[in-house]
């Protein structure tokens, strides 16, 4: 079988777009920015999108393109000793799967509680942690499902089945939606957001630059780790989507088109999120620096506790409430899909197995592994996993792939391949982004991220949880990394071939 094709080139663009825009944009961004400098932080923001991430993905686009393959597939055809960090973002990209999805549960549990919107009467966080989690007491006393979260992930792992049940087919034809309509939805929030009483005090939070914070290199960390996370890169996500490239498609004006509009989505969203909190500080009198503006606590809590006071009376809430959470709907599902569809694609290019079955049975696993975020501990171990997979791979995976790709195969033959079909060319600034750049700041957040890890135990949990759920996590996803890059490879140029004998 020939190795399916995006349909467009919007297309792509689009469903690289629905990739990186998920809940980082929403959550994890106007949070960042607050705490580290406020309009001052998007100076080292667009420097870190500009040095490091347009560059890596630009990286990791071509690479699949010109291999046609998911990440293990295409590191090995470089050289056979790049395959296991191929894997190592494949076994990652799967835990990220597998509580991200839960994530989705969460929203979608919310979506349907939007038409009930307990928050009016109830406080926010009673809501989400005993309404909807039920979380227990200790972290080994499993308690049982949430059963709300538990049929919320059943509808989850059935529309990421479904998106990507045909390949980029599907996902082509979804994208439209899950990008756009998001969008929409965002561009009402704002509108609401920034018109509600109070909100200029939570945008001058957001935006009043910080300039001395500039001085301070964990700022310029913070915006690095930002970048990477928001676009889907190190996780084998963008070699996947590139791998289903024509041969005429342009990376280094995709790369710029998808890394500015995931930005300007970030900054964009900085404005719902701080005009709300401006008018819940007013509201309520809890002071804005009191309040959690990153990550879940934003979203499930903190966020709804000021759509319940809306204006509008009930219809106001229950409409604003829908709006945010199908919103979050729409933001996640397509980043989540992205995951599942590069560890599909990399097994697939590896063992030559048919892909649509595959993807029905990586869905039933992926379900099954995240049933552990759905107990009524999840909460805590999504929170460890999180932390230490996303964070600490991540670093760890690109610090491996710039030395690989830059130093060992050749930034400069790497560009010189990117820059092969297309007017819009790359300097030599490419090179020193991948050979320089960002291996030194990889180097210097992994190096800190150890320090102050080993230091004081995350978030104050019991060590014996840090290594069960974080660093013996991150040791089985390079085991699992370098197992699999001992297996054979089915050779797919015979099979292709004795496909066509037999037809
Ligand atoms: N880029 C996504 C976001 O900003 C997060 C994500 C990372 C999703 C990696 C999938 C894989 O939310």
């Amino acid at each position: 079988m020939a190795r399916q094709q995006w349909s467009s080139r919007s297309t792509f663009v689009m469903a690289a777009v629905g990739s990186a825009v998920g809940l980082g944009n929403a959550w994890r961004f106007p949070g960042i920015a607050y705490q580290n400098g406020g309009g001052a932080f998007l100076v080292p923001y667009f420097i870190a999108l500009f040095t490091a991430g347009i560059p890596l993905l630009a990286l990791e686009l071509s690479i699949g393109k010109k291999f046609q393959s998911g990440a293990p597939g295409a590191f090995a055809q470089l050289n056979k000793k790049f395959e296991w960090f191929g894997w190592w973002g494949v076994g990652t990209a799967f835990c990220i799967a597998a509580y991200y999805s839960v994530v989705v549960a969460w929203v979608i549990d919310y979506v349907a509680l939007s038409f009930k919107v307990p928050w009016m009467d109830k406080a926010a966080a009673e809501v989400f942690t005993q309404g909807v989690l039920q979380v227990s007491s200790g972290m080994f006393d499993l308690g049982g499902f949430s059963h709300v979260v538990l049929l919320g992930l059943v509808f989850a792992w059935l529309s990421i089945w479904y998106c990507i049940r045909h390949g980029v087919a599907s996902v082509g034809k979804v994208v439209k939606y899950t990008v756009i309509l998001p969008i929409i939805l965002l561009m009402f929030l704002i509108l609401r957001a920034v018109t509600l009483p109070g909100a200029l005090e939570g945008l001058s939070y957001y935006l009043v630059p910080d300039w001395s914070k500039l001085l301070d290199i964990n700022v310029w960390a913070a915006a690095y780790g930002q970048i990477f996370f928001s676009l889907s890169i190190l996780f084998s996500i963008m070699v996947a989507y590139g791998s289903y490239f024509g041969k005429d498609a342009e990376v280094t004006k995709d790369a710029m088109i998808i890394g500015l509009a995931d930005a300007g989505i970030s900054f964009l969203s900085g404005f719902a999120a701080f005009g709300t909190l401006g008018y819940l500080a007013q509201i309520s009198g809890t002071p804005i620096a009191e309040m959690k503006h990153t990550g879940i606590m934003l979203a499930f809590v903190t966020y709804p506790e000021a759509l319940g006071q809306m204006p509008g009376g009930r219809f106001g809430v229950i409409l604003f409430s829908l709006i945010f959470f199908i919103m979050l709907f729409t933001l996640a599902i397509d980043s989540a899909f992205s995951i599942i569809e590069a560890i599909i694609t990399a097994f697939v290019d590896k063992f030559g197995w048919n892909k649509e079955r595959t993807t029905f049975w990586f869905c039933v696993i992926g379900f099954c592994a995240s049933l552990i975020f759905a107990t009524r501990v999840g909460l805590y171990w999504l929170d460890i996993v999180d932390h230490f997979v996303n964070e600490f791979n991540l670093i760890a995976i690109g610090l491996v792939e710039c030395i690989a790709l830059g130093w060992i195969f050749g930034a400069k033959k790497l560009r010189e391949y990117l820059n092969s079909n297309t007017n819009f060319k790359y300097g030599v600034w490419w090179d020193v982004a991948i050979k320089y750049i960002c291996p030194v700041i990889f180097l210097f957040i992994s190096v800190t991220y150890l320090i102050t890890n080993l230091k004081n135990p995350y978030d104050g949990y019991p060590v014996a949880h840090l290594v069960t759920g974080g660093w013996a996590v991150v040791a089985l996803t390079v085991v699992f990394g370098i197992i699999m890059s001992f297996i054979p490879t089915k050779d797919q140029s015979k099979s292709v071939e004795n496909e066509k004998v037999t037809v």
